[in-house]
């Protein structure tokens, strides 16, 4: 399912049960004073999933650690992203040279309460949902929404520097694509690096949605 989530200069590793078990880079170690059991777990499978995509764009090796605002520092030339949640964790990596910035995301498949459907869309969205087909394997347009814009949201920070909240951001869905278009609504939210919208992409597999955004340089 990660394999359609982004277009092909996008790297993209997964977690497998093994990499559970790989050590921290020293310089990482530093960042887990503090962590809980479960927090420190899902760390440690998010760093295993980076060292693995970066040393296959030649970094290998790097300590990824994270600045305050909790957004990874990648090697200079490289954007990515990571997601972890119970059962899944990825990251995806791609050249600054053909990328603005990618922002992942997975959720457990879940149908998503009507009151959190209401507080994280507008009336607009709504309407769209309602008037797409079944998604997919039987998921709900809900989770993938919400996927979808936590995906933006950190596709988005990085190169804005700005929260944004769940309503502040659009989707729209291309269900015959796989696609979706994430934009901006709030008008006093700065662009990232001149573009107020993106295209992203979903996947649904048995236990889990993905949703994939990325900005191309262009
Ligand atoms: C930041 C946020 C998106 C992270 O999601 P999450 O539910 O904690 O879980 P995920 O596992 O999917 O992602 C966590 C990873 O995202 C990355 N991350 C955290 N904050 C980030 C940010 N501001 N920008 C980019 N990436 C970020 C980190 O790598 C983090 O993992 P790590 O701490 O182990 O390195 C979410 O917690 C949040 O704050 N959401 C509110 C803002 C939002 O989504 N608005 C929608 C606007 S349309």
């Amino acid at each position: 399912m990660i394999e359609e989530l982004f277009p092909p200069e996008v790297r993209v590793v997964r977690a497998d049960a093994e990499m559970a078990s790989e050590p921290l880079h020293p310089q990482e170690v530093s960042d887990t004073a503090r962590m809980a059991p479960k927090r420190l777990a899902e760390f440690r499978l998010g760093r295993a999933c980076a060292r693995r995509a970066l040393a296959a764009l030649g970094y290998p090796d790097f300590a990824l650690r994270n600045d305050e605002a909790r957004v990874p520092i990648w090697p200079s030339g490289v954007v990515g992203s990571l997601t972890h949640c119970e059962g899944f964790c990825a990251v995806a990596v791609g050249p600054h040279s053909q990328l603005l910035g990618v922002g992942i995301d997975a959720e457990p498949r879940r149908r998503l309460k009507t009151r959190i459907l209401h507080r994280i869309t507008s009336d607009a969205e709504r309407q769209h949902l309602a008037s797409l087909p079944p998604a997919p394997g039987e998921s709900d347009w809900g989770l993938l929404l919400f996927s979808a814009k936590e995906s933006f949201y950190k596709c988005y920070f990085p190169l804005a520097r700005r929260f944004l909240g769940f309503r502040d951001a659009e989707i729209e869905f291309l269900p015959e694509e796989g696609r979706f278009h994430a934009r901006l609504v709030a008008h006093d939210a700065p662009s990232a690096a001149g573009r107020r919208s993106a295209s992203g992409r979903f996947g649904i597999d048995a236990n889990h949605v993905a949703t994939g955004v990325a900005l191309p340089a262009r």
